[in-house]
């Protein structure tokens, strides 16, 4: 509770230092007893008592001392027009009337401006809010573990990570705990391929932190931004965030821009009508394509209508922890965008846990083609598609790791390789590419970071190869 109350100071200061912020979040008009127009606010506000009220009450009598301003001229106003037709009031001077006009249309562009910006401003804190109920949530339903009282000393502050552990023992998503790493290379002879403006991975960078999630919900997610958005509402630049601990895993964060992602303000929150399971999830042309909870049915999200634009299975595909990636945590099926559309990586029965691609319609969702690979889920900690080729990550515990694997689905053939991937902060849920950006996207215990990568666009293959067929 400590925790939160200082989550709640926080993000109060954190919002006042934005603008002398208003937490106003209704505005009230009245007649009073003589008849005039009063205007009153409401505060809702459970961060009231640790606010600096003063800054809020000068703010609010400002735009009271100008509301009333503007009533008063109004009223001359109409007084004026009434006494121009005959019945003896105050007679104004075109030159007043204009003065009067002026000065009206300036308060009311002022107003206008005020409003727009308690409005933002309340919008943020309902968004605030949010965040912070799911966390008080998820924390009451976490059972109390048995704690010894020494005599006099204080209780020990439970590390988080010890938290994290039994939380995700106790009531979340299957956790592999093991590493595994792909121990030999296996190599199939690659065949032509030559494609424009996209190439095959050569090297990754360094993870670059945006942003540490503050709550034990951020443990992992998924974090993307829309490689070609489409929507009145949002552009490449917009960022989309699910916290995916959780049972029911509802909520998707909207961020305006990367700056506003990393300062943790979303601009709105929406609610899932069916809840995700782990961190498959990706964002393609204004959906969110993701997979229900223990089900294989993929689901397409219209971001711009807020509803389900389409839902189909994912033909025999495993799901809700048959065949994972290393990680565990559901991550049977991992949907991916690249260059040539949507995908998804899976695993079958029938293939025994070897890795699926198939091709989806971003429309309908239906299964355009698909490949078999000879790499096993299972024996890698993630995957993502660049350029129609599937890349694996070999773990997604150890530091300095590699991306181990890669096939294409131009000539159906997987080959090893060998790029150095970091896996910064030792627990990585979700390694995502968005080819707009040419980053991948990934979320490293509580992380989130970008890997700028580089391709080789040109034909030429330089590759160390260990000539290794498979069996
Ligand atoms: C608005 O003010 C009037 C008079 O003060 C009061 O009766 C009414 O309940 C107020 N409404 C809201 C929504 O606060
Ligand atoms: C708030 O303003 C009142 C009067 O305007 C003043 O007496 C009081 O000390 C101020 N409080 C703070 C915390 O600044
Ligand atoms: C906690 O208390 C129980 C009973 O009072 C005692 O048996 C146990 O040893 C204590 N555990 C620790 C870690 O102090
Ligand atoms: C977590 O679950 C595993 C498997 O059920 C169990 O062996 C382990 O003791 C549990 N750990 C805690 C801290 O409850
Ligand atoms: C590869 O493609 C080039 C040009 O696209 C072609 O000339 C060459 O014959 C192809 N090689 C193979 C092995 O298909
Ligand atoms: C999403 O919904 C909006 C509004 O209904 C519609 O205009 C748009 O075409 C839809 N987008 C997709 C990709 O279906
Ligand atoms: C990872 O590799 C870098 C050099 O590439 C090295 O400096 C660093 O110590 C390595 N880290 C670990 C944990 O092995």
């Amino acid at each position: 509770m400590l925790f939160q109350m200082s989550v709640l100071c926080l993000l109060c200061l954190a919002v006042f230092s934005q603008s002398r912020a208003q937490d106003q979040a209704s505005f009230n008009r009245s007649n009073d007893l003589t008849g005039r127009c009063v205007y009153t606010f409401a505060v809702v506000s459970p961060q009231e008592s640790s606010c600096p009220g003063n800054i809020t009450k000068s703010e609010t009598h400002e735009v009271l001392r100008r509301l009333t301003l503007l009533e008063g001229l109004v009223s001359r106003l109409i007084a004026g027009g009434a006494s121009g037709t005959g019945s003896g009031g105050l007679k104004h001077s075109d030159e007043d009337l204009q003065e009067a006009y002026a000065q009206v249309t300036r308060e009311r562009n002022q107003l206008k401006l005020d409003q727009e910006r308690l409005n933002s401003q309340v919008q943020k804190l309902q968004s605030a809010l949010a965040e912070l109920s799911q966390e008080t949530e998820l924390l009451r339903q976490r059972p109390c573990e048995p704690t010894n009282t020494s005599g006099g000393t204080l209780h020990e502050i439970t590390p988080l990570k010890g938290l994290v552990d039994h939380f995700e023992n106790n009531s979340f998503q299957e956790m592999k705990a093991e590493l595994k790493e792909v121990p030999a290379p296996h190599l199939i002879p690659e065949g032509n391929r030559s494609r424009s403006g996209c190439g095959e991975l050569l090297s990754v960078g360094d993870p670059v932190l945006h942003r540490k999630a503050n709550g034990i919900t951020g443990k992992y997610g998924v974090w993307l931004q829309d490689p070609d958005p489409r929507g009145p509402y949002f552009t490449e630049k917009t960022v989309w965030r699910i916290d995916a601990v959780g049972k029911d895993v509802r909520q998707l964060f909207m961020y305006e821009d990367m700056d506003q992602f990393s300062k943790g303000f979303p601009m709105k929150v929406l609610v899932l009508p069916e809840p995700v399971e782990s961190t498959g999830a990706t964002v393609y042309q204004g959906s969110l394509y993701y997979q229900r909870r223990r089900s294989r049915t993929l689901l397409r999200y219209n971001l711009t209508s807020e509803g389900v634009a389409s839902r189909r299975d994912l033909p025999h595909a495993s799901y809700h922890g048959q065949h994972p990636y290393s990680w565990g945590g559901y991550t049977d099926i991992d949907l991916a965008v690249d260059e040539q559309g949507l995908w998804a990586i899976y695993s079958t029965a029938k293939a025994k846990g070897a890795i699926i691609i198939s091709q989806l319609d971003p429309e309908t969702l239906e299964t355009r083609r698909s490949w078999e690979t000879r790499i096993r889920k299972n024996s890698v900690g993630n995957a993502f598609m660049m350029c129609g080729r599937l890349y694996t990550v070999a773990s997604y515990t150890t530091h300095n790791t590699t991306i181990n694997y890669m096939f294409d689905t131009a000539t159906n053939e997987g080959q090893a390789i060998a790029v150095p991937f970091k896996n910064k902060y030792h627990y990585n849920s979700m390694v995502d590419y968005n080819h707009a950006q040419r980053k991948l996207y990934a979320w490293d215990n509580f992380h989130m970071v970008t890997i700028f990568s580089t391709q080789r666009l040109t034909h030429t293959h330089t590759r160390v190869h260990t000539h290794t067929h498979l069996t």
